[in-house]
């Protein structure tokens, strides 16, 4: 039995859907009772709610369990103490394997959120458990957010320069390695980072979303102010919207990049690309439009 944490996120379902694939049996821990559906329809054959910030639910979510796949949820104030929680617990229960789910150069003090996920690495390595981390880049998913006013509009709009480059990965492969590192041998204190491209500016993604979506896409570089006030507006809490602005300042002066070799690796296959993503993309809406 496999227990995947924050589990009904998109992290979670997808990571679980690639467990069952495999035929592995997970368990899934769950915030909320509304949050069941969700992870059973992605495969979970089990479903434990608790709280990550509690040792004694970790404890009991993970009694029986061989393996732990620890996603923290985004951009977390309590990410450490809940790393914490997880390992301690993991420890005490003697789970055989545990994987984290980490950032992408998560040694970038400027952003916060990755280096409160270095710190949880330090204690994962210094525990003593069999660990292996992960390291993905920025989901290319993450374009859904704008995937209406893509697609109506004609417009992708970023917070920060047009021509800031960012590395991407399909949230599918990440899905796939997890389920790799988790269910086969040889992965044991490994550090891998996964990265689906080398890097593309926004321009660049705009012209692949036009080419992919037979009509113009222009990116708009949004000022950071403007964002910050919608944000507010959706009801991200402060410590949330000042921690991405961070990354975005980050982003803007260094761009944000990688380096596939390690996924291509892992996967034994090259990682997805993003035409290939946006493809699939428009795709399973067409699909789901019709169903
Ligand atoms: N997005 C990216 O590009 C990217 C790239 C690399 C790494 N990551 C990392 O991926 C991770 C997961 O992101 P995500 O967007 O998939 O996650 P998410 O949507 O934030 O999901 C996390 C889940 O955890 C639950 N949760 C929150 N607090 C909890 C608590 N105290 N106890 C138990 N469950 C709790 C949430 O439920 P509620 O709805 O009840 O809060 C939610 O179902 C993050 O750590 C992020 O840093 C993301």
């Amino acid at each position: 039995m496999i227990l995947v944490t924050g589990s009904a996120g998109k992290t979670g379902r997808a990571v679980i859907h690639a467990l069952s694939e495999k035929g592995a049996h997970v368990r899934a821990l769950v915030h909320r009772p509304d949050q069941i559906q969700a992870v059973e329809s992605s495969g979970a054959q089990d479903v434990h709610i608790g709280d990550m910030n509690s040792i004694p639910n970790m404890k009991r979510a993970m009694q029986g369990v061989r393996a732990v796949y620890h996603i923290c949820p985004n951009v977390s104030q309590e990410e450490i103490d809940i790393g914490q929680a997880a390992i301690a617990a993991a420890g005490t229960v003697g789970v055989e394997h545990f994987v984290f789910h980490s950032v992408l150069k998560p040694q970038t003090e400027a952003m916060r959120h990755h280096w409160n996920k270095l710190r949880v690495e330090e204690q994962l390595i210094e525990s003593r458990l069999p660990y292996t981390i992960l390291q993905p880049a920025a989901y290319m998913q993450n374009i859904l957010a704008h995937w209406e006013s893509i697609l109506s509009e004609g417009i992708y709009p970023v917070p920060y320069p047009a021509d800031t480059r960012l590395s991407l990965v399909d949230l599918l492969d990440v899905a796939q390695a997890a389920s790799i590192v988790l269910t086969e041998p040889g992965h044991h204190f490994a550090i891998y980072e996964l990265v689906g491209i080398e890097g593309l500016s926004q321009t660049e993604v705009a012209a692949i979303l036009s080419q992919e979506l037979g009509r113009p896409v222009r990116v708009s570089a949004v000022p950071l102010e403007a964002w910050q006030d919608q944000a507010k507006d959706t009801g991200l809490g402060d410590y949330q919207i000042e921690t991405l602005a961070s990354m975005f300042r980050y982003y803007q002066h260094f761009d944000f990049l990688g380096n596939p070799q390690v996924l291509g690796w892992l996967l034994k296959r090259s990682p997805n690309s993003f035409s290939a993503f946006v493809k699939r993309t428009v795709r399973e809406r067409l699909h789901q439009e019709r169903a």
